[in-house]
């Protein structure tokens, strides 16, 4: 028996290999001590010896379930070919042992298999990572139904879920269920994410955001996922994430491979907070890929689809970008409605060139002008789709994903390009490129507004997969074309919200639905994994457009505030105060960005109606939460504790302007207003404060800072 293990600053992988098998997963939790001993590491493991089983020896928690075996687990692997080997068994295994990596290399040689599974962990973090490659050596093709791209083990105890699910204007919504016995699993099947974000976080009963032991998974794949919680017989739970694969989706030839997707997982002690730092921190270290190398400031964002929808003037824009320049936004997104014959989302996609009424001369004149007002220029394109009233799809009929002899399922009118075909990936790449040459457009607003159905490619195969290889492929080439270019994944909202896009992009339209209250349940669940550097949040217009609900100014700041700030709305629609408090918000996030941006986030769990959710600095000298009233309650809201601070410090805490509150307010909560109180950490961190009794559907922002 061989010991491999992986350890991260507070984690630890122990895999344990016996004989020539496929290892198993002795633990993975918090940090072991150093220098166990095989035999101590051994007696970590639960061995199942079932009675009434087979007569052999058997592992439950292998590292890749396999039909065929004794485990009888939820399999990670599925292939056959036409039938004949449908079992797999991988007798010939080594793991290589490399700083901060595994990489297992297993044999089947009755099956003609061989697997790599790579496992990551740095030893200065604490984001694990998983994928597999698996090759077909024999000689026949293999097909493939299922093959996991991570398959991790948590203890028994940790048997409640917090799953993700929803629907388009409501991503990241959060059900707890308890897997008291059997198996659950979610399944995405539609080609985005909104009702499935491919996530999966469980704990102890009870966990919360500052309390208790959680393990968190995501697969980073902006396709048909499957991820599945199986109890063992022992009682531990094996957790397996992959594609979700259509009959004959994934075939392999003699000789070729297939990998997976990257499968990610943490471990946190300290509850959900301390999961979303070790999914942030390592987000920004191995997935992000900023122009030039690092991220500079998240520019402040117009954004004019809620404040234009289709109908494009070119005065008019130039009125909203003056008046956006004057209140301090830095970019300006011309979203959908530029292109030729788009006047509503029957005309226009797929011929990627501007409407000849609207923009008489081109985009140029609008760019210059936004540009010469010192706004970065970024436009909307959604180069995956065609609408039948198109000259792409009049010239190419053929060239979208169906099967032949049956209907051609439009949604938004709309079709689903066949991106497999070069030549069709070089036409858009083209009409991409040609723009991007044309003209100084520093980012791309890349939206994708429908699911797949009968997605067949030209001889009928499923076609899903490929499409997003597809799709990943064309992002990479643009981006290599393009360096600058920064890009927005956005899939009707956060339909494409995942790590697998993000590798491509820089920013995520985390939702269609800009209500301010519905973002602040909409932007907690995204928190749970994503970074808020990469968090689309804007401040739209009261009433709001999807819920009819009415915002102050000022709850809608706060909110938005929290993480790529951008605006969506007419600014020129805006009185003058409301344009100078605008401005004021606008120039709180810039003031507070680095720290937003950079920092450790934290929360507490909801409390008498009351979120608090914030970001604090690495050194523990600077934070900022956001306090917000979610809805009434019988009871008042208790003292305030911070999280995060440092105990150590003193901090003065304000709630810097422009905010106001028309609520009634004792004399040490007016000097929050004013010049601060000053406050120990000990007692900010345990007893906490007494805030003002906040009316619901408002929020209130403050800022500790370490008093030298
Ligand atoms: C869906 C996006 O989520 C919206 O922000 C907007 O870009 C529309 N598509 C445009 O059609």
């Amino acid at each position: 028996m061989s010991i491999h293990r992986l350890d991260g600053r507070d984690t630890t992988l122990l895999l344990l290999q016996r004989g020539s098998a496929l290892p198993e997963i002795a633990w993975w939790g918090t940090r072991l001590p150093d220098g166990l001993s095989l035999e101590a590491a051994a007696g970590l493991r639960d061995r199942a010896t079932r009675r009434n089983g087979l007569d052999e020896d058997h592992v439950e928690a292998v590292l890749m379930p396999t039909l065929g075996t004794a485990t009888l687990r939820a399999p990670g692997l599925v292939a056959s070919r036409g039938g004949t080997d449908w079992t797999a068994d991988f007798t010939e295994v080594s793991v290589l042992d490399a700083p901060g990596r595994l990489r297992v290399v297993a044999d089947d040689p009755v099956a003609a298999l061989r697997l790599e599974i790579v496992l990551e962990l740095p030893p200065d973090g604490d984001l694990l990572t998983m994928h597999s490659l698996l090759h077909n050596t024999g000689t026949t093709p293999l097909q493939v139904e299922r093959l996991a791209a991570g398959v991790f083990l948590v203890p028994s105890e940790a048997d409640e879920l917090l799953v993700f699910d929803g629907r388009w204007g409501r991503e990241f919504s959060e059900r707890r269920i308890s897997l008291a016995s059997g198996s659950w699993a979610s399944e995405n099947r539609r080609g985005r994410s909104h009702d499935r974000f491919p996530g999966l976080i469980l704990g102890h009963p009870g966990f919360d955001e500052d309390r208790g032991l959680v393990y968190g998974m995501h697969l980073g794949w902006s396709g048909n996922h499957r991820t599945g919680a199986e109890r063992l017989e022992d009682g531990r739970i094996l957790v397996t994430t992959g594609e979700w694969l259509h009959p004959g989706e994934l075939v392999l030839e003699p000789g070729k491979a297939a990998h997976t997707p990257i499968a990610y997982a943490a471990v946190a002690p300290d509850g959900l907070s301390g999961l979303s730092q070790r999914f942030h921190e390592g987000i920004r270290r191995t997935v992000l890929d900023w122009p030039g190398g690092t991220m500079r400031p998240r520019p402040v964002t117009l954004n004019t689809w809620e404040g234009n929808y289709f109908s494009h003037d070119h005065d008019r824009l130039v009125a909203q970008a003056t008046a956006a320049a004057r209140i301090g936004i830095e970019r300006f997104v011309l979203d959908d409605g530029w292109m030729a014959g788009r006047n509503d989302e029957r005309a226009g996609l797929g011929d990627w060139r501007p409407d000849a009424a609207k923009y008489p001369r081109g985009l140029g004149p609008l760019i210059d002008a936004v540009t010469r007002l010192g706004l970065e220029f970024g436009l909307w394109v959604e180069p995956e789709m065609v609408n039948p009233d198109s000259e792409l799809y009049r010239a190419h009929p053929d060239a979208v994903l169906h099967v032949a002899g049956r209907p051609l399922h439009t949604s938004r009118h709309q079709l689903i390009l066949d991106l497999t075909r070069p030549e069709i990936a070089q036409i858009i790449f083209g009409q991409l490129a040609a723009l991007l040459r044309a003209h100084p457009i520093a980012a791309l607003k890349w939206d994708m507004n429908r699911d797949f159905v009968a997605a067949g490619d030209r001889d009928g195969s499923p076609a899903t997969r490929r499409h997003l290889l597809a799709t990943y492929a064309l992002l990479a080439r643009l981006r290599e074309a393009f360096p600058a270019v920064e890009i927005e994944s956005c899939a009707s909202g956060g339909g494409r919200p995942d790590l697998g896009i993000l590798r491509h992009t820089h920013r995520v339209w985390t939702s269609d639905c800009t209500d301010a209250l519905e973002r602040l349940a909409i932007q907690r669940g995204y928190s749970r994994f994503l970074p808020p550097e990469l968090m689309g949040a804007h401040v739209a217009a009261s009433p709001n457009h999807q819920t009819g609900r009415r915002h102050t100014l000022g709850f809608r700041a706060a909110v938005a505030l929290f993480g790529h700030m951008g605006v969506e709305l007419d600014p020129t629609t805006l009185a003058t105060d409301e344009q100078d408090e605008l401005a004021a918000w606008i120039a709180l996030h810039k003031r507070l960005r680095p720290l937003l941006h950079a920092g450790l986030h934290q929360a507490r769990p909801v409390q008498a109606g009351r979120s608090v959710r914030g970001v604090v600095a690495a050194d523990g000298r600077h934070a900022v939460f956001l306090v917000a009233q979610e809805h009434t309650d019988p009871h008042r809201a208790p003292p305030l504790a911070l999280p995060g601070l440092d105990r150590r410090f003193t901090y003065r805490l304000q709630a810097p302007p422009p905010q106001h509150l028309d609520v009634r307010l004792s004399a040490s909560q007016r000097r929050l207003f004013e010049d601060g109180l000053i406050v120990p950490g000990a007692l900010l961190a345990s007893v906490g404060i007494a805030l003002p009794e906040l009316q619901p559907e408002t929020a209130l922002i403050l800022e500790a800072s370490h008093l030298d």
